[in-house]
This record gives structure tokens, C-alpha cells and sequence, in this order.
């Protein structure tokens, strides 16, 4: 039994299979609306969600299946004081595939040891989120051609955004990839990623405070909002919100195939006005989530060959 836990667990061949096969389902989507028929996706999250939840949700609708779960811890058990442990080895009698957020760092991990079915990890605290990362490389992928060869800009809380943690580790393995942190010092990338993912692996990054500086260098980039949530002072989380707006203005020095990235839920960083220039690729990065774990779903219950 396969879990999705960090991105890592995904080995490239395994990542090229699953955006494959999302391709071919944004390509002939009929083919897959019963592949499901008769499985439950239970969706456990101990945190908000807009996009994670409803698309993990829309997935498995779209593929024939059904789905039960809860949206706020305060609605679970867990609540009275059950214990993650506890509550995923019961929906596991449930369920054929569990996706869970929990604000705690390793809790999904922790599910995967006592779970009878697979755990994907929707999201923990502020360390992974690979399915994001699956979203992120498939809206790449679709956009650029390639997942090799280019230069990405991190905007933003790279402390706390586990989607920058985890999109890193996975584009570590891909050739050619010059990175460049934009941050201010407060919220720059832990240091394991210097130290395991970039030194390790020889791979080229540099770490700036000014977006205005690098953005005519970069190929995609990818804007983040600060963790308000995971800041443990209110004063801050206000000095620091808004220390990036990418406006009109600044992308006038940008290049004319810039590939603009959010993950979302976007506050202030990325201005309304934006939207409409059509370097910016978040709402389908958004739509993407939703192709890409239809087929992450179907690959962990073992039903890809059941297609091809
Ligand atoms: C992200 C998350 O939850 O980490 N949202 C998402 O899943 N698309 C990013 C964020 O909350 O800022």
C-alpha cells in the first residue's frame, strides 16, 4: 500500500505517470467518470480549506466515487480528545482513501502507520504539501513544455509556506533549475532546505530581499501569502504582510512568457488588476488541482490499469 506523504515519496517516473494520466484526463474526461464507482474518499481536515478539500472532493465525484469526511476539527472527534491515531484507524473501516490536513507537522505521517488504506497528506502544519506540488507541476508542465531548464523566484513567506518547501524538494531533481528566494530576512527558507536540498545536490540559489531587482530574470514565479496562522505575533504578521505586492508596474520588467504561480488563497500580494494579464496562470493552476488528483487517486488505489 502506497501513502503520499512528501513529495518525495514520489519517485520522477512516478510523477511523469501521474501528470501523464492527468493530461489524459483533462483530454478525454468520459473515459474516467466511473473508474471510481463504488470507492469513498474520506477527506479529514483539522485546518481550512477552499481548494484542497472541495477539489479532492470534485475528483473523486468526477470519477464516479463518493465521499464523507469532516472540515474543521471543531466537527470531529478530535474535539473530545481523540487522538489523530485513534480517529484514522476508524475511518479507515470507512473509507478506501483517506486525504488529511492537520496543523501538526508529521501527523499525517503518524496516520500512515495505524491507516488500513492510503493516507495522502493535504497539508501539514508548515512542512509538506505534495499535492500541491503535483498541482504546481502540472500547471508547469502545461505551461512551459518542461519541468527542466528555466529560472523560478519564490516570492514571499518561504519560512512557513509548505507548498515552497515541498515544490523545491520535488524540482531538486529536475535538470538545470536556477532558483532565486525572494523574502524578507524574517521569512527566509529553513535552513534543511540550504543545506539538504541545495548544497547537497550542487544546485544553483540565491537568496534576495527585493522582487524588483530579479523579476526581469525569471521564468515562473511563484507568489506566496504570509502564514498569518503560524506566526506566533500578531504585530509581526502586520509589519511583514504585505512586503510584496506584485502590480502592473512591476511586470512591465518582466518577461512577455512569465509564468505567474500562487498556490492560493491570495490577501494582498498579488494585485486584483493582475488577474486579467495572461502571464497569470493561478486560477488554472487551481483547476489543474483537481485533473492531478483525480489521477493521484486513482494511481494510489491501484485503478490506472484499468484504463490503459
Ligand atoms: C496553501 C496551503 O494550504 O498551504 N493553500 C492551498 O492548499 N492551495 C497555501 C496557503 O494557505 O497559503
Amino acid at each position: 500500500m502506497k501513502h503520499l506523504i512528501d513529495p518525495m515519496d514520489l519517485s520522477p517516473e512516478e510523477i511523469d505517470d501521474i501528470l501523464a494520466l492527468a493530461q489524459d484526463i483533462i483530454y478525454d474526461k468520459d473515459k474516467y467518470s466511473e473508474v471510481c464507482k463504488g470507492k469513498k474518499l474520506a477527506t479529514l481536515f483539522f485546518e481550512p480549506s477552499t481548494r484542497t478539500r472541495l477539489s479532492f472532493e470534485a475528483a473523486m465525484m468526477e470519477l464516479g466515487g463518493n465521499v464523507l469526511g469532516f472540515s474543521s476539527a471543531d466537527s470531529s472527534s478530535s474535539s473530545k480528545g481523540e487522538s489523530v491515531g485513534d480517529t484514522v484507524r476508524v475511518v479507515s473501516c470507512y473509507a478506501d482513501i483517506i486525504a488529511m490536513r492537520h496543523p501538526k507537522e508529521g501527523a499525517p505521517k503518524l496516520a500512515s502507520m495505524v491507516s488500513g488504506v492510503p493516507i495522502i497528506n493535504a497539508g501539514d502544519g508548515g512542512h509538506n504539501h505534495p499535492t500541491q506540488t503535483l498541482t504546481d507541476l502540472l500547471t508547469i508542465l502545461r505551461e512551459k513544455g518542461r519541468l527542466d531548464n528555466y529560472t523560478i523566484g519564490f516570492c514571499g513567506d518561504l519560512k512557513f509556506g509548505r507548498t515552497v518547501h515541498s515544490l523545491i524538494k520535488a524540482l531538486s531533481r529536475y535538470e538545470n533549475i536556477n532558483f532565486v528566494l525572494i523574502s524578507p530576512r524574517e521569512l527566509k527558507v529553513p535552513e534543511y532546505i540550504i543545506t539538504e536540498i541545495f548544497e547537497k545536490n550542487n544546485i544553483k540559489y540565491r537568496e534576495v530581499t527585493s522582487m524588483e531587482e530579479v523579476i526581469h530574470e525569471l521564468d515562473i514565479l511563484y507568489m506566496t501569502r504570509v502564514q498569518r496562522e503560524r506566526f506566533f505575533n500578531e504585530a509581526d504578521y502586520i509589519r511583514l504582510k504585505d512586503t510584496y505586492i506584485l502590480d502592473r508596474a512591476k511586470l512591465k520588467n518582466a518577461k512577455e512568457d512569465l509564468v505567474i504561480l500562487h498556490p492560493l488563497p491570495r490577501v494582498n500580494e498579488i494585485s486584483v488588476a493582475v488577474d486579467d494579464d495572461p502571464r497569470a496562470c493561478y486560477f488554472k493552476q487551481a483547476l489543474n488541482g483537481k485533473y492531478v488528483r483525480m489521477a493521484l487517486i486513482m494511481t494510489l488505489l491501484g485503478l490506472k490499469g484499468v484504463m490503459r
